[in-house]
């Protein structure tokens, strides 16, 4: 060991793991663009509401009651019991807030916990993109191996032929497809036979579903389906209050699955952070339990607003897939300028609009750019009116 790491510098001996990893070229897209005046950012992956009165209240009440302790650590009792009758009404699952549900640091803490408890050196994930970018590091950093399926020749859907291919191809180390829907960063979801098919594959094949539902409380068309109703045994479903209740900053979230499964991540998760921040979960306690309404609220602005870029951009001879939940467009862009990181650098610089690379997403990403319309109306106009007359000039 010593001879292996005689001549390196502290940092070369650091995880190789670790070290492959590149730090986020859209950190630095974001923080070069910042600098352009007058830009339109039409980045965010945040809702762009506040948090409602009565969940700020309730985390107020829990600071004047001393709620300062270590709680948990797979969560207050409150919370996981108030999450597991939402997700009971709402989506007709049903979790023992006991065995079956773990609230972690946001999704992102259960993206984190969930992966590093179910593989082993060598396991393959497979991911349908273009994607949420997270799941390929941690995945990377867990031993496991990316197999990426390209869903852009079908709608950004995985469809169970292409599962089944992919699996059968790595038969041996085949171990979990992640899912995650309404997506980002195309809006698109899955109706409940759709699910029911990928199911099946799953099964047949015996391999988890991560299934991240964290947009599902903003879908448009119809009801969201949880992949915990579909297949309930062998699927890891992540929620939150982040995007439902405008929370991004409070970091809860949920992980809900088997009882022996939600063991194994719950130890991840303690060894992590012991237990979320106690006044965080009193407030998601609350957004759950009394915040039923509250995502209604803002689906109803985020849907005007997803209907009148839709227009815009189709009106002006712009394909754009149809968001039927989440806040994103992914917009496909014309032959000529299918570079889509020259074209968002182009577009800040020379059109003032911030719009996120759609090569950012993985395989079936580039061609496209994700425009986010958590962003106020006129915000929305202008940078819809410049979208368009760059493009034309162009
Ligand atoms: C698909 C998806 N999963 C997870 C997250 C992270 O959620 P959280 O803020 O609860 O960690 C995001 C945030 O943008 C997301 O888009």
């Amino acid at each position: 060991m010593e001879a292996e790491n005689q001549g390196m510098s502290l940092a070369e001996q650091m995880n190789r793991r670790v070290r492959a990893q590149a730090t986020s070229d859209i950190l630095q897209f974001n923080a070069e663009i910042s600098q352009i005046q007058d830009i339109v950012k039409l980045t965010l992956g945040e809702p762009d509401f506040t948090t409602p009165d009565h969940i700020k209240a309730a985390a107020v009440a829990s600071i004047e009651a001393d709620q300062s302790h270590y709680l948990d650590s797979r969560g207050l009792l409150q919370l996981r019991q108030a999450a597991s009758d939402f997700f009971a009404d709402q989506y007709g699952t049903r979790y023992d807030p006991e065995r079956e549900l773990l609230v972690t640091a946001g999704a992102t803490g259960g993206i984190y916990s969930s992966l590093t408890a179910m593989l082993n050196q060598g396991d393959t994930v497979f991911i349908p993109t273009p994607i949420f970018p997270l799941y390929f590091p941690v995945t990377q950093l867990a031993g496991g191996h990316v197999v990426s399926i390209d869903t852009s020749a079908d709608g950004f859907l995985l469809t169970p032929e292409k599962l089944q291919n992919a699996i059968e191809s790595h038969r041996d180390s085949a171990k979990v497809v992640i899912l995650n829907y309404p997506s980002n960063p195309t809006g698109v979801t899955y109706t409940q036979s759709q699910l029911k098919e990928l199911g099946e594959v799953a099964k047949q094949y015996g391999i988890f579903v991560l299934s991240d539902e964290i947009y599902s409380e903003l879908t448009y068309a119809g009801k969201h389906v949880s992949m915990g109703e579909v297949l309930p045994e062998q699927s890891v479903v992540l929620n939150g209050v982040s995007k439902s209740h405008a929370m991004t900053g409070w970091r809860i979230g949920t992980v809900a699955g088997p009882a022996d499964v939600i063991t194994e991540i719950a130890k991840v998760s303690e060894f992590t952070i012991t237990c979320v921040t106690a006044n965080a979960q009193y407030a998601a306690a609350e957004a759950f339990s009394q915040g039923r309404t509250d995502a209604q609220t803002m689906k109803n602005v985020y849907m005007d607003r997803r209907d009148f870029m839709l227009r815009s951009l189709r009106n002006a001879g712009l394909r754009v897939v149809e968001p039927q939940g989440a806040f994103y467009l992914f917009l496909q862009l014309p032959e000529r300028m299918r570079d889509s990181w020259k074209f968002a650098y182009g577009l800040a610089r020379e059109g003032k609009v911030a719009v996120i690379p759609g090569a950012s997403f993985g395989a079936g990403g580039d061609g496209y750019v994700r425009i986010s319309y958590a962003a106020s109306m006129e915000d929305l106009r202008i940078g819809v009116d410049r979208i368009i007359s760059y493009m034309e000039a162009h």
